[in-house]
């Protein structure tokens, strides 16, 4: 069973948390980790399971994950099973209650990228998740590398079962 991860990342969080789910899944599967713009969802041979994990920037996925799935043609995602992750500012670290309201509210990559992977028919095997970073830049919430091994058993579970 093949897996590729792909993932957009500027400050390295999200690339952690791509890597961390390699980890957790290998052993079981066959994993590759590529940054999502070296891949051309044109050509590229498609896996067995797709895995997209971008930064939320603006509510949204990135501009290279954004161009990937807008990109990749609906006769390759027709029955293509996928998951989606990102990383995000995580809630109790942003001090204004505006901005709180406006983040939690505004929506987040994960979300995004399922719902268009899906209207190209791809089948998400797991639901999206997203894994937080205390600023910005980072670094990531005490615990979330964890929680994303976690999020990978459950691939790994749904594909060994
Ligand atoms: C321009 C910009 C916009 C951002 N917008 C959001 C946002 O809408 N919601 C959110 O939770 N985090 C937002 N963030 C925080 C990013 O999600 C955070 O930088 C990212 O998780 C870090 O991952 P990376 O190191 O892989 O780039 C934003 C960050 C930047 C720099």
């Amino acid at each position: 069973m093949q897996v590729l991860i792909l993932y957009e990342s500027f400050f390295g969080n999200t690339e952690k948390i791509a890597h961390a789910i390699a980890d957790a899944i290998e052993g079981a599967e066959e994993v590759t980790v590529r940054e999502i713009s070296t891949v051309d969802p044109e050509t590229m041979q498609m896996p067995d399971l797709l895995i997209v994990g971008s930064p939320t920037r603006g509510f949204r996925p990135s501009p290279a994950t954004m161009d990937f799935i807008s990109r990749v043609p609906e006769s390759r995602m027709l029955d293509q099973m996928f998951a989606a992750f990102d990383t995000r500012i995580a809630l109790s670290y942003i001090k204004s209650g505006v901005l709180r309201f406006i983040v939690k509210t505004g929506g987040y990559a994960a979300s995004a990228i399922e719902k268009k992977l899906r209207q190209k028919g791809g089948v998400p095997i797991v639901a999206s998740d997203g894994f937080c970073v205390i600023d910005k830049e980072g670094p990531l919430l005490k615990g979330e590398v964890e929680r994303a091994r976690k999020w990978a058993s459950a691939i790994r579970a749904f594909h060994t079962a």
